[in-house]
Formats: structure tokens, sequence, C-alpha cells
């Protein structure tokens, strides 16, 4: 692995990783010149300097995942097993250098960039295990001397395209699972996260994974390596794609993938509500609205976006709600461990954050706190560390917003939280189920009724009783419904079915041609003679 020292002026934050291409097993240099990935804490520290795929990079990789699909989905799945338990090592090994990366790459705090590396160790430990049970099943046959059964058989090669917001878990949700089923891939990370994806593919090199098992190719996104990843769909380099990202690039990969007769995995954009009523234990439920909205300074796929409260404790909630809003921290994670969120990862997502001040003000909401950049004339008391360097934005916080309003529909990446009020349990249901999105979604009562209506009324495809929208664990499905995606789950046992396909297997020992449906024997029956039932 190779570093350079930084310029002077940010040596405290630490030397350049020099990063690689990772194709057919070799760390190569890519077509194009290459992009230094900036701290978003500071952007002068230059945290990675990686190389730009070009279009035949993309080809090369796909040509070596396909020449090492070979012989890798021939690899007994305990074998492929121990290589992700090794994965699982190796990571853990580098916990707390991985997370600091991240920290400095994205400025995810670092206990939350902590929390995002055991969710990378524990996808290895599932799957380490899984590579044990990968279970086929034995069919009882309609004709004798016959056995039916079925086998997952690997898919092939799997694009991989994955975006800044949890730029460790999410692609592990996906490589770990892909290969430990017998495929290969081909991983696009964001240029975001470029040199904390390099330094996940060194663990897999590390690792020992075999050549061309897991490729790397890196670069920019819509008119870069991304889009000749999607391009390849096209030309037949995938048998499989995963996305986590918008949900116009969804429709756009859907397409692709539909053309080419190819089932994506579509993990895309959320408004997730958080619903609290009467008779919720307050102060948790703040706590759940808090970290929901303003963790990872709101930029994770399952932020909470629409508080949305019963009538009679919209106010307590509201007072105390802000109250904690005003005590949190905010800052530069690197010098500041103890803020609760940093700053926004890239300038399109300040951009955009930035919008939706002026449309949520034209649509008539009230935003009760924030609504400003931090810069040296607004900094106050809950601003720590020097931020002049990056992108930083005060906790907003919207009232009166209600389901016709854009602000409330569309998915703002950034630390904003709308509060709504809902008069009874149904409207308030019914304003959970109002987004076109279907992610994750969070109810705080102790109502045994009102828990078991929202259960099956919710149209998310994850839901939290008491606790926040955020904080899946690896081993249940993840996934949306609605714009969310593709109703593609993530993780657990479930995404097995996404990698890998169900071949049927009909084994007959006969010794003959036996035609089932035409010469199935199903007249194995004694005629005892009819009952009479007439007299009883
Ligand atoms: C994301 O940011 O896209 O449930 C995923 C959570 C994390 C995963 C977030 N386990 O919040």
């Amino acid at each position: 692995m190779y570093f350079k020292p930084n310029t002077p002026s940010v040596a405290q934050v630490g030397k350049t990783v020099i990063g690689f291409n990772w194709i057919g097993g070799k760390e190569l240099e890519g077509d194009l010149p290459s992009f230094d990935s900036r701290s978003a804490v500071d952007s002068r520290d230059v945290v990675g300097i990686l190389p730009e795929a070009g279009a035949r990079d993309i080809e090369k990789a796909a040509k070596a995942a396909a020449e090492a699909f070979k012989s890798w989905r021939h690899v007994p799945a305990p074998v492929r097993g121990e290589i992700i338990q090794r994965l699982g090592q190796v990571v853990r090994e580098n916990k707390e250098k991985l997370a600091r990366i991240l920290n400095r790459e994205i400025g995810k705090t670092l206990r939350e960039a902590l929390g995002e590396v055991q969710e990378v160790i524990d996808t290895c430990t599932f799957f380490a295990s899984e590579g044990r049970r990968l279970y086929g099943e034995t069919i009882p046959s309609e004709l004798p001397h016959k056995t039916l059964s079925t086998y997952r058989r690997p898919v092939g090669v799997c694009g991989v395209l994955t975006t800044c917001c949890s730029p460790l878990a999410v692609p592990a949700w996906k490589i770990i699972p892909a290969v430990l089923c017998g495929n290969t891939v081909v991983w696009k990370p964001s240029e975001d996260t470029a040199a904390t994806a390099y330094l996940f593919a060194r663990c897999m090199m590390d690792a020992g994974f075999p050549a061309g098992v897991v490729n790397v190719v890196q670069g920019r996104g819509a008119n870069g390596a991304g889009a000749h990843m999607i391009a390849g769909i096209g030309k037949g380099f995938f048998q499989k794609f995963s996305l986590t990202g918008q949900t116009e690039l969804g429709r756009t990969v859907g397409e692709t993938c539909g053309r080419n007769l190819i089932i994506p995995t579509l993990e895309l954009g959320a408004k997730n509500a958080l619903v609290v009523m009467e008779d919720a234990d307050l102060d948790n439920a703040v706590q759940g609205a808090l970290f929901g909205a303003f963790g990872s300074g709101g930029q994770r796929c399952t932020s909470v976006g629409n508080i949305i409260l019963h009538a009679p404790i919209a106010e307590a909630f509201k007072t105390k709600f802000l109250e904690a809003v005003a005590a949190i921290k905010v800052g530069n994670p690197v010098s500041h461990p103890e803020v609760m969120y940093g700053p926004i990862i890239n300038a399109r997502i300040g951009t955009a954050f930035e919008a939706h001040w002026e449309k949520g003000r034209e649509e008539g909401a009230t935003l009760l706190t924030g609504g400003a950049r931090w810069t040296e004339e607004t900094r106050t008391e809950q601003l720590l560390g020097e931020t002049h360097k990056g992108i930083y934005m005060q906790p907003c916080v919207w009232e009166g917003v209600t389901p016709t309003m854009e602000i409330f529909q569309q998915e703002i990446l950034g630390p904003t939280v709308n509060l709504c009020v809902a008069q009874t349990f149904e409207e308030a249901l019914e304003m959970a189920n109002a987004t076109p999105y279907g992610l994750s979604s969070a109810i705080y009562t102790d109502n045994r009724i009102w828990i078991e209506r929202f259960k099956t009324g919710i149209q998310t495809g994850m839901t939290s009783i008491n606790n926040s929208t955020v904080g899946a664990e690896t081993h249940v499905p993840f996934g949306g419904n609605g714009w969310s995606g593709n109703g593609a789950r993530e993780c657990g046992r479930w995404v097995i079915d996404w990698y890998t396909r169900w071949q049927a297997i009909n084994d007959d020992c006969s010794g003959r041609l036996q035609l089932a449906q035409i010469e199935t024997d199903y007249t194995k029956s004694i005629d005892y003679g009819k009952s009479n039932w007439d007299h009883i």
C-alpha cells in the first residue's frame, strides 16, 4: 500500500492513500488521469488519489470477473465461507483504521463510523456460516425411482454501484453474499469515498480473495466510471446488477436491466416517518427522532424525514425536541469526536439542501430552527472546531408541514426534519404512508392495538416499534417498497435469493424413459365396495 505525506497545513489529519483499481488480482492505473478524494471535513486534505476508470478498464474488470467465475463457482461454498470469515478477521483487526478513514473522508463521526465497520464484520460473520448452509431441497417425484432436488446456483458477474452514504456497510451487504454464493463482482464505489473503498479492497486482498473474484473500479458517477458500469449492462458484462442510489438512477438501471433480462437489486431513496402517539415515552421518542434525523447529518437512507405527532402531545414533544436539538453539538468530527454530526458529504448534497429552505418557506411551512449554513458569522456554541473547510449545516426543524408539501414528499439528504400533526391514529398512519417511498418507519406507543395496526398498515419494508427508523441489523431483510426500490432485499438469508438462481434436478434411476403427467400411475387403490351412508 502506498502513502504520500499530505500538505503541511493538513498534516495532522494523515497521509494520502495512493490507490488503484483492482482488476484480475492486480492493482492497476486507470485509462484516465487520477482524481483526488478530498475530505468533507477539510477540502485541502487529500485523503486518496485514485485512478479514474474508463470504459476499457470496466471491460477489463468485467472480463476478469467472467474468467474468475469459471472456477470460483465450483469452489465449495464452505470454502468460500472461510474466505469471507478471513475478510471479517482482517476488517476486525483494522476496525479503528477503517473507521478513521471513513471519519476523515466523509466526516461520519467516529462512533458511527465504528458502528459501520462493525456492520461489515457482522455481515462477514453471518455469511461465513451461510457457506455451510446454502440449502437446497429434496422433493418427492410422482414417478418411481426418480429423485427431484433443487440447488442454488450463482448468477454470474455482478455489477455493484454504491453511494457515499454508508460506503462500507452497503457495499459489504452486496459483495459478501454475492461472492459467498459463487458469483464474481465488479464494484464501482462512490468517488466521495474512494479511499475508504480502496482500503476495503485491501482487506479483501489481505484475506486472500482469489484474482478476479472481486474487482474494484474507481471513478466518478454520472459522467464517468458509473455511467460506463451502466453501459456495461447493455454490453452483456453483467448477469446481475445491484445499485444503492437515488430513485431516478434506479429507474435508469431498472430499465436497462429490464431490456437485458437481468433482475437488479435496487435500493433507492426514502422519506421515513416516525410517529409519536399520545401515550409514548416522550423522552425516548425525542432521542429516537433526534438520532434518526441528525445522525450521520441526516445522510442515511434510513434517516427520519417526517415526525408525525399525535395532537395531544404535539406541543410537549415540540418543546422537548427543540431543547434537545439546541443541545446537540455539531462540527468537525475529526478534531471533536463528541459532535452529533459533521459536514455535508459533497457539494451536490449541499446545494440540494440549501434549495429546500426556499421551497419550505414558499410552501408555507415554518422554520423553527436552522435554515443557514454554519459560517464564522453564524457560529454559536453549538458549533465545535474548525469548520470553514467543509460544508456544515445548522440542524433544521420545520413546523406546519402537511402531506401536500414537497418538503414532506421529497427525500432531502442533510440535517432537516418536519414536524406534522395528526388528530387520530388513523390520520397518523395515513400520513406515514403518504409519500411515494416505503423504506423505513417507526412508531412510539405502548398501545398494543395501535402497534398491531401500525405493523399491518404501514407500507414500508422495515418498521420499528419504540426505536428509530435507523439502525437495521445485518441479519434481517433490508429494503423498501414503492420508490425506495424494486422489492429486492439485502442482508440475512433473504439476500441469497437475489444472488442465486434455483436449479431443479430431475434424477431418474429407473433405467427407462418415464413421462411425468402422461405415465404417472394414479390408479393405486383397492375397491372395498361403496359404504352405504343413507341410514346413518
Ligand atoms: C444507508 O445509509 O444507506 O439502518 C444504510 C441503518 C444502517 C444502514 C444505513 N444499518 O441505518
